[in-house]
C-alpha cells in the first residue's frame, strides 16, 4: 500500500511516498534503489538487505523524491510492533541536507503512527553521529538509555524515544 504525504508537512518541491507491505512486483526495483542509496551513505556493516526487509509485513518505508522526478533524496525505514514503532534507518543525500527533508520524514511517520494507534517511536543512534542526534532532538526525541560498545568497541549507542501524542 502506498500513500502520499499531506500538504503542509514538506519542504517545497519534495514529495513523500509511504510504502507498507511492498507489493511483490515493486520489491526488486525498490530493493536495488535503496541498496544503491545506502552504499553511498552508510558503512557496509550497517547496510540492510532490502530484498529480505521488504518481505516483512511490519516494515514500512517512507521515500522522499524531488517533485516531478524519480530522484530519491531521502528515506526512512521503520518497523511497527503493536503500540511501538522502531525507526531503523533515516538518511538524506548530502546535496539536499539542512532543507528539512529528514524532519519531514520523521513528522510524516509520526502522523501515520498517530493515526494507526501507535504510541511511541524508539530508535538507537550512534552517539558520534552529531547531525542525527541534533535532528532527533529537534523532532522531540528524549534519551532513555545509553549503551557503551553497542556498535562495536568504543562506539556508544543512545536509545531515544518520542511520544507520538506530542508530534
Ligand atoms: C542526519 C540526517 C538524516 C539529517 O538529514 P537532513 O535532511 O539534513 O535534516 P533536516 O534538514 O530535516 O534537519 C532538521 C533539523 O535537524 C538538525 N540538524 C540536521 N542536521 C544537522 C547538522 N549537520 N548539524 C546540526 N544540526 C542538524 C537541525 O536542528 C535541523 O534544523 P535546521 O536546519 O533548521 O537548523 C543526514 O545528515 C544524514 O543522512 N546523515 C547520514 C545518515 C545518518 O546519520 N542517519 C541517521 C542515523 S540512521
Amino acid at each position: 500500500m502506498t500513500t502520499a504525504a499531506p500538504v503542509g508537512l514538506l519542504p517545497s518541491a519534495i514529495v513523500l511516498q509511504s510504502i507498507v507491505a511492498c507489493p511483490l512486483k515493486d520489491r526488486e526495483p525498490l530493493a536495488a534503489k535503496l541498496g544503491k542509496f545506502e552504499k553511498k551513505l552508510f558503512p557496509s556493516s550497517e547496510a540492510f538487505d532490502y530484498g529480505v526487509e521488504l518481505k516483512k509485513k511490519n516494515i514500512g518505508i517512507i521515500l522522499a523524491f524531488k517533485e516531478g522526478t524519480q530522484e530519491l533524496v531521502g528515506y526512512l525505514v521503520y518497523q511497527r510492533q503493536k503500540s511501538l514503532a522502531w525507526l531503523h534507518k533515516l538518511a538524506t543525500i548530502e546535496q539536499e541536507r539542512r532543507k528539512g527533508i529528514a524532519k519531514s520524514l520523521v513528522g510524516f511517520l509520526c502522523q501515520q503512527m498517530k493515526k494507526g494507534g501507535c504510541r511511541t517511536i524508539v530508535l538507537w543512534v550512534d552517539e558520534a553521529r552529531s547531525p542525527a542526534r541534533a535532528l532527533y532532538a529537534s523532532c522531540g526525541f528524549q534519551q532513555i538509555e545509553r549503551l557503551t560498545d553497542y556498535y562495536g568497541p568504543g562506539r556508544t549507542a543512545l536509545k531515544l524515544e518520542l511520544n507520538v501524542a506530542e508530534c
